[in-house]
């Protein structure tokens, strides 16, 4: 699988898994992604600035033992094709889902970025399902404490308490906001962190008392400088320190865009979206391996090639 390409499933099919997460249950790895098979078609922002987007179809699933063959399993969670009114109909905006697993609830639940076709929601969707594969049933959008969010992702603490990061106050700062025990709303807590720092795609992992996020600048659809930033408890202040990334053409993140870290066999990985705001469907994929070194510093080196484990 050539990063930075659209990638194949075992079908043949192209992948349609953008903005997306791989999680791990059982001995199974799953990647839920927007699916954005469908015509760019181009409308404009409140400022009148013009974006490109896809009708949404739905979050698709996909199953995988070696994290290289992936095999589609359909739509988890299917855009309301009849209801105008429903924060997932077809004319509205769905990004980044991510999914987390509720060991209390034994209940998978998604999370994702719900927006009106000219960016003015900025809330947030959750749909829960019984099974990994979903289906997932659409449960509410919000704009979670009455803070405006758009690009985030779900955090799930050592303690197991989970977190929504995103994106809030026009993007210059980025919250952190407590969920409920059972995963499926925010429970009204939240920080802000990052204040004016202006980033969005956060991605997440921990490691030996340290807490890391890769996230992007706020340029739309082209890519920007990565930036790494620290923290040794998840609430505290957060510091940005460098861009992680390294090779040609690491100052534009190797074309690409953050959107989860996952962790496999004891090792962890950046995806990456490469955003093709012309034919979005066509946006391509990379997963790199994460480095850390001695001194919490992050090194993503760029790889032609992921081959999965
Ligand atoms: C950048 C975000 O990271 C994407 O998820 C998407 O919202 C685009 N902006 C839209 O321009």
């Amino acid at each position: 699988m050539k990063n930075g390409q659209i990638w194949y499933d075992t079908d043949g099919n192209d992948i349609q898994a953008h903005g997306g997460c791989i999680i791990k249950h059982g001995d199974t790895y799953y990647w839920y992604g927007e699916h954005k098979g469908g015509e760019t078609k181009v409308t404009h922002l409140v400022s009148g600035a013009e974006v490109a987007r896809v009708d949404v179809i739905g979050v698709s699933c996909y199953s995988s033992k070696n994290l290289r063959d992936w095999k589609y399993e359909g739509l988890a969670l299917e855009a309301d094709k009849d209801n105008e009114n429903s924060p997932i109909h077809t004319s509205k905006v769905l990004e980044r889902p991510k999914v987390i697993y509720n060991e209390k609830t034994n209940k998978f639940v998604m999370w994702f970025h719900a927006e009106r076709p000219d960016y003015s929601l900025a809330g947030v969707g959750v749909a829960v399902s019984d099974s990994p594969l979903g289906p997932f049933e659409f449960k509410f959008a919000k704009v979670p404490n009455k803070q405006d969010s758009r690009d985030m992702t779900i955090f799930k603490d050592n303690d197991g308490t989970a977190y929504l990061f995103h994106s809030a106050n026009r993007n210059k700062t980025m919250n952190i906001a407590r969920l409920t025990e059972d995963y499926t709303d925010v429970d009204g807590f939240y920080v802000s962190v990052l204040e004016d720092q202006e980033r969005e795609a956060p991605a997440l992992f921990y490691k030996d008392g340290m807490y890391y996020m890769i996230s992007s600048g706020c340029t739309g659809w082209a890519p920007n400088a990565a930036l790494f930033a620290i923290c040794p408890h998840l609430l505290g202040k957060w510091k940005l320190i460098d861009n992680p990334c390294e090779g040609k053409f690491a100052r534009q993140t190797f074309f690409g865009q953050s959107s989860y870290i996952f962790e496999a066999e004891g090792k962890f990985y950046l995806m990456l979206d490469h955003w093709k705001p012309d034919d979005l469907r066509n946006s391509g994929y990379s997963i790199l391996p994460i480095e850390i070194t001695d001194d919490n510093c992050l090194i993503v080196p760029w790889q032609e090639e992921w081959q999965g484990i």
